[in-house]
């Protein structure tokens, strides 16, 4: 038990990390919470129009998901190995650098499935990335690619189910107001704002 609550701990940690927040800064593109949806995201970093920057961010803050669940597995085992994705992922929604207003936590969930399960990561990226290209929405896609987690699990990885609801349940609760505009139809498509 103390085992993983030192885990939790660190994951929890690691996940609260804003990569976006850091590479705006980096790539002096301003403060991220003043651009387009005001989100810490790499979708956000996008709309500023710098590719590289956006990349990194997708790349870091998938990475903090994915080294959670590995670094978990590989000290502790596999049941840390859930707890560490699913506190990466709390971290990075409800960071304690940021006074706990975080992201929405799509690319940290993604690492995070990946590195749990191959297979499973992979489809999920795949159902995101196809829902991406019919209709250009990050938010939509990224609701389609949660939801879409669970049931893809039941097949390929079913000791993730139940991460699988607890994640897409909070990444739809974390896109409330994207909800709204997807409703409204003025939800902007990738790359604008
Ligand atoms: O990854 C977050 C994405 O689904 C939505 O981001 O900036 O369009 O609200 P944003």
């Amino acid at each position: 038990p103390l085992t993983l609550l030192i885990v939790a701990a660190l994951a929890y940690l690691l996940g609260s990390v804003p990569f976006g927040i850091v590479m705006a800064r980096l790539f002096g593109l301003g403060d991220l919470r003043k651009i387009g949806s005001g989100n810490i995201g790499a979708t956000n970093v996008l709309r500023t129009g710098n590719k590289p920057a956006a990349l990194l961010t997708l790349l870091g803050d998938a990475g903090k998901g994915g080294a959670a669940v590995l670094l978990a597995r590989a000290l502790v085992g596999e049941d840390a190995a859930q707890l560490a994705g699913l506190m990466a992922f709390l971290g990075h929604c409800f960071p304690v650098f940021l006074r706990f207003q975080g992201g929405k936590g799509v690319a940290t969930f993604l690492g995070t499935l990946l590195a749990l399960s191959f297979p499973l990561g992979l489809v999920v990226c795949l159902t995101w990335a196809a829902t991406a290209a019919v209709t250009r929405m990050s938010s939509l896609s990224a609701l389609v690619a949660a939801v879409s987690g669970p049931v893809w699990a039941l097949w390929l990885h079913p000791s993730g189910v139940g991460l699988c609801i607890a994640l897409a349940a909070l990444i739809g609760y974390r896109h409330k107001a994207n909800i709204a505009r997807i409703r409204a139809g003025t939800e902007p498509k990738i790359g604008e704002t």
